[in-house]
């Protein structure tokens, strides 16, 4: 059989997403608004997004950042903390303003300071939401400094989310950006109630790209990539077709001179080629056929929406796409673009609306 040279495939979502705000948000929505029906909006911002009205602050900076009547719908999430209000949060999820609750223990990544110290602290909290079925988006890694920062995923598993889950069955998790063996298999094992994101950046590099002929700032995001074993077990993850598994890009942009410094900022910015890898990594395992579930069906079917209504074309070039290097950020910054050899063939041929700007 001839290899595919173009595929079409209902209009995927991003299940995970940083914009930022201001001048950065300007930068890098016409990428993602481009591209995707719709994407889940991580509340990390400073001050974080805590409470409903000021989601419903955020997504209005997003839509005025966006051409009027943008069909791109961005899915807002509530930061959770210590102290979060169960009411607030409710009334939210049920009003349709709030899709989401993200966990992110405290210190574990950027903008995280205010983040849960226990999930004892908010056991009430999670309650709520386990009877709403409002999900819960962790950011699944122990803060333990004498943890080795390879094994925080794994460490969190057995010792935050597991026994989480025990006092809350009920509770719908999603672990976020899944960068381990360990992880998959803790899903797999699961008959209900947990799903994990996983990003195109996991599923093209392991930890050796972040120090390949030097050390490599670009690279880095957390969870940090692991050993190659890992990766290969979140490729037959989101290639085989099992709807626990789904696209979250975590595209997180920064200033590149806040990455190239003395301790350089977590994050990858790949919101203008995520599928493009995504799809790369689908046709070299020989999965193209399952490319629609991973990043259009399975994440509707976990946040009971429905898929989107539109489709896109993806066509095998002969040569790469011209893509920037880096983007402009009104102001005189840049953001680098995730960018891992081989460079992928694939790019959207039709269902791609204009975007922004580059460096
Ligand atoms: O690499 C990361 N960047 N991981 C996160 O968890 C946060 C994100 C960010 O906001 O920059
Ligand atoms: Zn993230």
């Amino acid at each position: 059989m001839a290899a595919a040279k173009r595929i079409e495939i209902v209009r995927p979502d991003d299940w995970h997403l940083h914009l930022r705000d201001g001048a950065m948000l300007e930068a890098v929505l016409p990428y993602t608004a481009a591209l995707y029906g719709r994407a889940i909006i991580m509340p990390n911002l400073a001050p974080p997004v805590r409470m409903t009205a000021e989601a419903e602050a955020y997504e209005g900076r997003i839509r005025a950042a966006l051409p009027e009547d943008h069909p791109f719908r961005p899915l807002m999430t509530l930061y959770l903390t210590d102290t979060t209000d169960a009411a607030d949060l409710r009334a939210g999820f049920e009003s349709g303003a709030v899709t989401a609750v993200k966990l992110y223990p405290a210190g574990a990544t950027t903008n995280s300071e205010s983040g849960v110290t226990d999930t004892a602290k908010v056991a009430s909290v999670l309650d709520a939401m386990a009877e709403i079925g409002m999900p819960l988006l962790v950011h699944g890694e122990v803060t333990d400094p004498d943890v080795d920062v390879f094994d925080r995923e794994a460490v969190f598993i057995d010792t935050v989310l597991d026994p989480m889950r025990r006092r809350h069955p009920d509770l719908r998790v999603v672990l976020e950006h899944a960068t381990t063996a360990r992880a998959v298999d803790y899903v797999l094992a699961e008959k209900q109630g947990i799903a994990a994101s996983i990003t195109p950046h996991h599923l093209v590099i392991n930890r050796n790209a972040l120090f390949a002929g030097g050390l490599r700032p670009h690279m880095y995001c957390l969870p940090i990539a692991k050993r190659e074993e890992n990766r290969q077990a979140l490729r037959r993850a989101a290639t085989s077709g099992d709807g626990r598994f789904f696209l979250g890009t975590d595209s997180a942009p920064h200033p590149a001179r806040l990455k190239e410094t003395d301790c350089g900022c977590a994050g990858i910015f790949n919101a203008p080629n995520a599928l493009e890898y995504t799809a790369r990594v689908f046709e070299e395992e020989g999965a193209l056929d399952r490319l629609e579930a991973f990043c259009s069906l399975n994440g509707p079917a976990f946040y009971r929406l429905l898929p989107n209504d539109d489709r896109i074309v993806l066509e095998k070039g002969e040569t790469p796409e011209s893509l920037p290097d880096s983007i402009a950020v009104p102001g005189g910054d840049s953001v680098r673009v995730f960018r891992a050899d081989p460079v992928p063939l694939w790019r959207l041929s039709a269902g791609r609306r204009p975007v922004g700007r580059t460096a």
